[in-house]
């Protein structure tokens, strides 16, 4: 039998990997390294009990949807919801991207941008960051005339890196865009919560710039895949048209209605988050030869003295897992570690502590 192969514009693309090691100490992908209260599973598992199973869910996801318009401060008009934040930007691609059409990413950031508008078709374009990271939006708006993108992805807190662009840079990009004509910014604000500033305040029906937010963080819901993206209400209207009918479950339209009534649980989960990334930089920063980079969000960059990859396999073998970015495009020699628990974090410094140190053994 012959078999069929994939569309020509896929047959050279790789999956999307992240290695898992079963360890005791998980810090490679970003989690909450908290369960969700127990109130909330009691709560949606009350829920749960009295769903009609037989049903559709909601198509609109109207209750969740007005629940987050609330937290927000933006009308449910301008919020779609889809199974994490990824669906999110797939749907934004398939909605305003596809053959003939590009977007611009800023590289390093987060490859999933690129591999999902490979996967719609559209045509990628790469500009690099400054020397500190950060997009620039002098060469931003350079990108934006040379190239003419349709669709520009910002991701702040950037993935890997870690800095959070502030709105003003955000608003300047959008700016550029539309001086050129017709086009979308997508802010992914994955980790917006433990960011000092968001592009949520620049949203609004003029503006064509979409942020996208996800329960798999701060909310401890990643097993559950609930994502949200808040823009202008004419994109939302055209994402809904392409979103599939029933795509979001009844179970997960319950639980991010839910989880919206623990907000003051989880704004506390942030600053212990956010003061144990503080302790962590410190610590690492004390490290003989390890460099860290400033972060908003709940993981860390940081180049460790000598091979990279060495050293995450003497964290794995000491039972600490982390995200070896050592051979990653424009990050080589660094290791990302996400935040965790207190006792997870100090697991992590002592291990690490011991591989520099036997790294410098001769
Ligand atoms: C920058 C960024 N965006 C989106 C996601 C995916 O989030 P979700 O679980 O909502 O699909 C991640 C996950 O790690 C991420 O790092």
């Amino acid at each position: 039998m012959s078999r069929l192969g994939p569309r020509a514009d896929l047959a050279e693309l790789a999956g999307y990997h992240s290695p898992q090691v079963d360890v005791e100490v998980r810090l490679n992908t970003n989690e909450s390294p908290y369960p969700p209260p127990a109130a909330f599973r009691d709560a949606w598992l009350g829920a749960l009990a009295d769903l009609p199973l037989h049903r559709y869910p909601d198509r609109s996801a109207r209750d969740l949807r007005e629940a987050l318009a609330h937290h927000l401060g933006h009308g449910p008009e301008r919020i779609v919801c889809a199974n994490g934040s990824n669906e999110v930007l797939l749907a934004l691609l398939l909605t305003f991207g596809g053959p003939g059409r590009s977007m611009l990413c800023f590289v390093p950031t987060y490859t999933l941008h690129a591999h999902l508008a490979r996967i719609t078709g559209t045509q990628v374009r790469c500009v690099d960051r400054d020397a500190a990271w950060g997009v620039d939006p002098g060469a931003a708006a350079a990108a934006v005339r040379d190239l003419r993108p349709e669709l520009v992805f910002l991701c702040s807190p950037n993935n890997p890196t870690g800095r959070a662009e502030p709105p003003e840079v955000v608003a300047a990009v959008a700016d550029a865009l539309a001086a050129h004509g017709p086009g979308l910014v997508i802010v992914d604000e994955a980790y917006g919560e433990f960011a000092p500033t968001s592009a949520l305040g620049l949203v609004d029906d003029e503006r064509p710039l979409v942020v996208t937010r996800t329960f798999s963080k701060v909310w401890s819901l990643a097993a559950l895949r609930l994502g949200v993206g808040i823009g202008p209400a004419w994109v939302a209207a055209e994402v809904e048209k392409v979103l599939l009918p029933y795509h979001l479950s009844a179970a997960t339209q319950a639980a991010g209605r839910l989880a919206l009534g623990f907000e003051a649980e989880m704004r506390a989960r942030v600053g212990l988050i956010v003061s144990e990334r503080e302790r962590v930089a410190a610590a690492l920063a004390a490290v003989p030869g390890v460099r860290v980079h400033p972060s908003g969000a709940n993981f860390l960059l940081f180049r460790p003295p000598g091979d990279a990859h060495r050293t995450w396999r003497r964290l794995v073998d000491a039972g600490v897992l982390v995200r070896d970015c050592s051979s990653w495009p424009g990050v080589e020699g660094h290791l990302r570690v996400t935040v965790g628990t207190a006792a997870e974090n100090d697991r992590f410094l002592a291990a690490l502590a011991e591989a520099v140190r036997e790294d410098g053994r001769p």
